[in-house]
């Protein structure tokens, strides 16, 4: 029985009975692939794509090309999965226009189910704009890593009641410009519990305490891949990155000693065939030359 995707019912429905839902970064096939079987059927393409997979500094430089060629590698991946794609900074700042066309790529080229956009009230017009054009598109308040410069840099959002009102207004505007989801990054857990009880989209935390609706971790950290520093919110479950250097050296020692490949991993030819190429080659076996 070929199984069908997840999609945004499915996920509103564990919000209404008070189900968690658990999302996972994912850039790769065969990691979204592993998440699916493990039952994370919502994935989230993050921008952060631009720190933990290319290298880059932070997640200013990701362009839509290169989000764009992750994103289908993860729908191609998880065929069941929720995908949801973030888009990159710039892409949907400059115009309304700007926004809907690099957001239907994501939708239309890449097969997401979903964008995501960073921002409050200044994005409002645009998500509305968005949703009415057929792009399901999820909110990000709080920590916004793209505006990081303007918030003073990766910080706590929202501790004053001041700066928690203006983060819960922006909530509500999100919700009802149209957006299906909102992410909350590094809040305070009693603004998060207050933004989650207040809507009815699910709320996505990270580092946003335990009442939301769904958490989201980036998957290189909840593997321990990255080395560096670990935001607090973050839990590893794994130190793979520990254990692909490990075999990485192992596989080192070994071609140095000659003990890999074995004869297991080679391919044979068999004797006659090797007496008859040799001869061919007019080669003298006891001297292990060919003349
Ligand atoms: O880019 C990303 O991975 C994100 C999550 C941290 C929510 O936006």
């Amino acid at each position: 029985m070929v199984r069908k995707r997840t999609d945004l019912a499915a996920i509103f429905a564990r919000k209404a009975k008070g189900e968690k839902i658990p999302m996972l970064t994912a850039y790769d096939a065969p990691t979204a692939q592993a998440l699916e079987e493990a039952g994370v059927d919502v994935l989230l393409v993050g921008d952060s794509a631009a720190n933990v997979v290319l290298g880059y500094h932070d997640t200013l430089p990701v362009s839509m090309e290169e989000m764009l060629v992750l994103t289908a590698a993860v729908v191609r991946g998880a065929p069941t999965a929720f995908v949801i794609a973030d888009m990159p900074f710039m892409s949907f700042n400059v115009s309304i226009e700007e926004a809907i066309r690099n957001g239907g790529r994501f939708i239309k080229q890449a097969g997401a189910q979903a964008v995501k956009i960073e921002g409050g009230g200044p994005v409002a017009e645009t998500l509305q704009a968005m949703v009415q054009a057929g792009i399901p598109t999820v909110g990000h308040l709080g920590l916004t890593p793209q505006t990081a410069n303007m918030l003073g840099g990766y910080r706590v959002q929202g501790k004053s009641a001041d700066a928690a009102e203006r983060i819960l207004r922006d909530a509500e505007l999100l919700e009802a410009a149209g957006a299906c989801m909102l992410v909350l990054e590094c809040v305070p857990d009693r603004l998060a519990e207050l933004i989650t009880r207040q809507l009815s989209i699910p709320t996505i935390g990270i580092g946003a305490g335990p009442h939301c609706d769904g958490q989201v971790l980036v998957v290189h950290d909840m593997l321990g891949i990255r080395s560096g520093f670990t935001p607090k919110f973050v839990k590893a479950y794994e130190t793979l990155g520990e254990r692909m250097k490990n075999a990485a050296q192992r596989f080192r020692a070994e071609v140095l000693e000659g003990s890999f490949p074995g004869p297991e991993h080679g391919f044979a030819l068999e004797e006659r065939e090797h007496k008859k190429l040799l001869a061919r080659l007019d080669h003298d076996p006891e001297k292990g030359e060919t003349s």
